[in-house]
């Protein structure tokens, strides 16, 4: 009999023609909660979004599930445990989406310290009169500090971008060693404590997953510890920042600003963040670019091949306790 794969939501062109080759694909029209529930009763596959909750419930119940392969590196959306005990794999989307995200944490980081987004608002609303020495002042780069909080493959690539606007790095992470270097080629990074970071760099970028140890890392203490006037950029997950903290922070204008690629309560914002000026907003679209969201699915459809043929998946996050 074919194997049956669950696709939540409809993905980019061309994502899904493996899967189709050898497996009946049901793609659903946003899939979650009890919709998704019911559509995975006989379902061997499943490649969820990363606004998909699957949670102990929906995994208990299904009965023939043997891979849950996230369209997304963060799996946050995931319950591990239920899966591992169930005997599912759980894979995610590492790799294909790093340079991608890299490159927007940038474009949200200049949009910030350049004042893209409020040039743009100004011209559109016709308050362009002329060019002025003192019109929407930002601030260099050169000779600043970034600060990296999450190592991992997206933390260097953001901070190798670094050597081309001669800034300096400084990251933290949990597998470092406080006062070592890596050496990045064009760039190296000295690994700090996190409150050395915050208390040093001129802006501090975020890429850490989200799991019990960083739900608000960035909580009211820590904004406390960032210089006066530095900036934070989130392109990693929402609830790694208490959100309402940062617009009290901002609010008050101890900091320079933040861009958000990413919320706490996502779609929602927190009350008074879209009233500030000194914030860039994006809605999640750090990996959004045509080849990388290929590259994503093509990935997780990989993984649910390898998974359904017998075979190791090429980026697993869970192995099954009994597979
Ligand atoms: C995006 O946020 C991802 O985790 O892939």
């Amino acid at each position: 009999m074919t194997a049956k794969v669950l696709v939540t939501h409809p993905l980019v062109e061309g994502a899904l023609e493996l899967l189709e080759r050898h497996y009946e694909v049901v793609v659903g029209d946003g899939l979650r909660g009890a919709g998704l529930r019911e559509a995975l009763v006989g379902v061997e596959a499943l490649l969820p979004l990363l606004t998909v909750p699957v949670d102990a419930e929906t995994i208990a119940g299904a009965d023939r599930l043997r891979v849950i392969a996230n369209h997304a590196v963060g799996y946050d959306n995931i319950d591990l445990e239920a899966a591992r005990g169930r005997g599912i794999w759980v894979t995610n989307t590492p790799g294909v989406l790093t340079e991608a995200t890299a490159d927007l944490t940038w474009a949200a980081l200049l949009a910030l310290v350049r004042r893209v987004v409020e040039g743009d608002v100004l011209v559109r609303a016709g308050r362009f009169t002329g060019w002025e020495p003192t019109m929407l002042l930002g601030v260099g780069l050169q000779d600043k500090t970034l600060g990296v909080v999450g190592f991992g493959k997206i933390g260097r690539a953001v901070a190798l971008r670094a050597a081309g606007f001669g800034t300096r790095v400084i990251f933290t992470d949990t597998a470092c060693q406080p006062g070592s270097l890596v050496d990045l080629g064009p760039i190296s990074a000295r690994c700090v404590a996190l409150e050395e970071l915050l208390r040093q760099a001129d802006i501090v970028t975020l890429h850490t997953p989200l799991t019990d140890e960083t739900h608000h890392l960035i909580n009211e203490e820590r904004l406390a510890w960032m210089r006066p006037g530095a900036y934070l950029v989130n392109t990693s997950r929402g609830p790694v920042v208490d959100e309402e903290a940062l617009v009290r922070c901002l609010a008050a204008g101890r900091l320079g600003g933040a861009a958000l690629d990413v919320f706490e309560r996502e779609p929602a914002l927190a009350p008074g963040l879209a009233e500030l000026d000194n914030v860039v907003l994006l809605p999640h679209v750090g990996s959004a670019t045509r080849e990388t969201r290929l590259a994503m699915a093509r990935l997780a459809a990989e993984n649910i091949h390898a998974v359904l043929q017998g075979r190791e998946p090429p980026t697993p996050v869970v192995r099954p306790a009994k597979d």
